[in-house]
């Protein structure tokens, strides 16, 4: 009896810990890997930041933003050390149970935001696959340049932004109200200290742009 009591009990539990991700973020950290592994466009903006990304063997590289740790895995094998930070503790959590069972020991996931990365090590190399777009969908372009600022006073030497940003035309219509402009991106960057080298256009609404100081 009392053994029913506590599987009941854990097992409510759980629902309950099920359901506070699903309001989060929609859905949970497993729906989101197999999203991202199923999403071509998804698939191509990786395959692309991990071609064009300078990053050095003994770098240390920022995934900021990082969610379940996918892009941060695979940077890690490119560099000496990867710190991931995210607001999404449960994401965290799953993201070092992933390295863990991958044996990946150069990865450390912990929390930290755009405006504050809680990293006190040097970084060479900012990262933000997918992540800065939430920024601007937050507050505008004020909240994105809060957002690079702030990744800004690392001093990283290159800053990587793979995400979701408008490349059509200007006047191009509401469909990207949410997401900021590549020009956007671009002069705030700038603004940060850092100069466009690359830019890979994945779709209309998708792309990589490394910017270098
Ligand atoms: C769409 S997911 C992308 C995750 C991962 N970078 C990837 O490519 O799969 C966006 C992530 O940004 C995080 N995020 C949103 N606002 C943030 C902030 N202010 N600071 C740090 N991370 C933030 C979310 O918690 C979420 O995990």
């Amino acid at each position: 009896m009392i053994l029913e009591t506590l599987i009941l009990q854990h097992i409510l539990v759980a629902v309950l810990m099920a359901d506070t991700e699903r309001e989060y973020h929609g859905y949970t950290a497993m729906d989101y890997d197999a999203d991202c592994e199923a999403d071509e466009v998804y698939q191509r903006c990786l395959s692309a930041l991990l071609t064009h990304a300078p990053i050095d063997r003994d770098d240390t590289v920022l995934d900021i933003g990082t969610g379940t740790g996918i892009v941060a895995l695979e940077l890690a094998s490119k560099c000496e050390h990867v710190i991931g930070r995210d607001i999404y503790d449960e994401w965290l959590q799953y993201a070092r149970e992933k390295a863990t069972e991958r044996g990946i020991e150069n990865v450390s996931f912990d929390h930290g935001s755009f405006r504050e990365p809680n990293v006190d090590e040097p970084v060479d190399v900012v990262v933000a696959s997918y992540a800065l777009y939430m920024a601007y969908d937050e507050g505008g372009e004020d909240e994105l340049r809060a957002a690079i600022d702030g990744l800004a006073g690392l001093q990283p030497h290159c800053v990587v932004v793979a995400d979701k940003m408008c490349f059509g035309p200007t006047g191009t219509p509401s469909d990207y109200e949410t997401v900021p402009r590549m020009g956007t991106v671009a002069n705030l960057l700038a603004g940060a200290g850092f100069t466009l080298t690359d830019v890979e256009i994945i779709t209309e609404s998708v792309g990589v742009l490394i910017a270098t100081r």
